[in-house]
């Protein structure tokens, strides 16, 4: 792809609502596909991104929450699963690159432990609490179910979420634009 920010499939795409299948086997075209995730995510300004929003239906996302020009600490995860969501829920200002233009007020569980497979095939522990990674996790996994943030909002809510994002595409909102 040339162009990232083109890349990004923008709501309400029904792919971005769409259950993602399990990936099988870690082939050199996941882990290409792993690299566009990554470049498309920095270029946009993401700080998490799932395959279904570059139009890829399987379970992958790439998360890095505290980036720099100089300092990248990227993860890759496959197939992940959230094992434990509990703690006291936390409402956090919430963008996403498929909906340009909106941040929406989300609650989740504060503290969540997530399994996933890294790209040499090796199952990696993450743990968060009260930060934004263990929100982005959450995002992120959602995302491999079909369920996006709007979708935490109530059905009024979520409807005029939807029409103001799609307001702002309209207007020339792109990825990574949150208002
Ligand atoms: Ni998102």
């Amino acid at each position: 792809m040339s162009n990232e920010f083109d890349d990004i499939v923008i709501a309400p795409d029904e792919r971005l609502f769409t259950e993602c299948a399990a990936i099988e086997e870690i082939t050199p075209e996941i882990r290409a596909l792993a690299d566009r995730m990554l470049q498309d995510m920095y270029a946009t300004d993401g700080c998490g991104l799932a395959a279904p929003q570059v139009g890829e239906l399987i379970q992958m996302v790439v998360i890095d929450v505290d980036y720099t020009d100089k300092k990248r600490n990227p993860y890759v995860l496959i197939n992940p699963q959230i094992v434990t969501a509990d703690g006291e829920e936390r409402e956090f200002p919430e963008g996403c690159l498929s909906f340009p233009g909106i941040t929406v007020r989300v609650a989740r569980p504060s503290h969540v432990v997530v399994h996933a497979l890294n790209l040499d095939g090796e199952m990696m522990r993450y743990e968060a609490r009260d930060n934004l990674m263990a929100v982005c996790l959450q995002h992120e996994i959602d995302h491999l179910h079909g369920v996006t943030m709007v979708d935490h909002l109530r059905p009024l809510k979520r409807a005029a979420a939807l029409r103001e994002c799609q307001d702002a595409v309209a207007a020339g909102a792109r990825p990574g634009d949150t208002e």
